[in-house]
């Protein structure tokens, strides 16, 4: 670990802004689209790497929010995968009555579980939550998650086994890349939130919707050979 070869006093230098972003350019470097995990954990040595505690990003957490409760009304059980340090779980815990928040991070998760004691988190993925739970979120969130996920494909599908209901967004830097593998899948709803230069892509679906359409394209495929 870096920290243990750094000199004594030198960690708070990683908290001077332009070191920081320094720190977090060098290891954010090759981690898209690769589940690079351990890489995120170290990139969490310091505080709020993403700079997820600024307005812009209150703005698009506000805006989710909004957008979850015109879709979804009051959800009961929700599942934020890649909660973090749980900036954004502050706001989603007030569209639902129970949050569960998981993320591949030990460090985001414990920082998370200070922010929000009357959550729950855990560090995991996916995949992870799948092996344990017991019964169904009515909806799973994954929000700026996708980008670091190798497999999306997957990730969207083992969302849709978790919850009746599912959201994702992005950032419009991944909108072309994510788009190719998203639209095709037929989800059904999408919206924009824009502030200002920036633009997230929002799109929520039921989950028998998709396995309705992936039925329907097995049926065919089969009828068709
Ligand atoms: C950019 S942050 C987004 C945090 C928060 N969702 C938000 O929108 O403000 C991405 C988070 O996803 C987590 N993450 C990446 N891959 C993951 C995976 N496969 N499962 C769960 N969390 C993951 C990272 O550790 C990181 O905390």
């Amino acid at each position: 670990m870096l920290a243990s070869y750094l000199p004594r006093g030198s960690q708070a230098m990683l908290f001077i802004p332009s070191l920081k972003g320094l720190w977090t350019r060098a290891m954010l470097r090759g981690v898209h689209y690769r589940d690079s995990f351990q890489r995120i954990d170290m990139l969490y040595m310091i505080p709020d790497p993403w700079n997820l505690d600024n307005p812009q990003e209150r703005f698009r957490y506000q805006e989710t929010n909004r957008l979850i409760r015109n879709e979804f009304g009051h959800v009961t059980r929700l599942l934020e995968v890649g909660c973090g340090e749980g900036y954004q779980s502050q706001y989603l815990a007030q569209v639902c009555s129970q949050l569960h928040g998981c993320d591949v991070s030990t460090r985001a998760v414990e920082r998370a579980r200070k922010r929000c004691p009357n959550s729950t988190f855990s560090v995991g993925t996916l995949g992870d939550i799948l092996v344990h739970q017991a019964e169904l979120y009515d909806l799973v969130v994954a929000c700026e998650v996708l980008y670091y996920i190798d497999d999306v494909l997957d990730a969207i599908q083992t969302m849709s086994r978790l919850g009746t209901s599912c959201l994702v967004t992005y950032y419009q830097s991944h909108q072309d890349r994510l788009d190719r593998i998203i639209t095709p899948l037929e989800l059904g709803d999408r919206a924009i939130i824009r502030n200002g230069d920036s633009t997230w892509i929002a799109v929520w679906w039921r989950s028998d919707r998709l396995r309705r359409v992936q039925q329907d394209r097995t049926d065919s495929q089969s009828q068709s050979s």
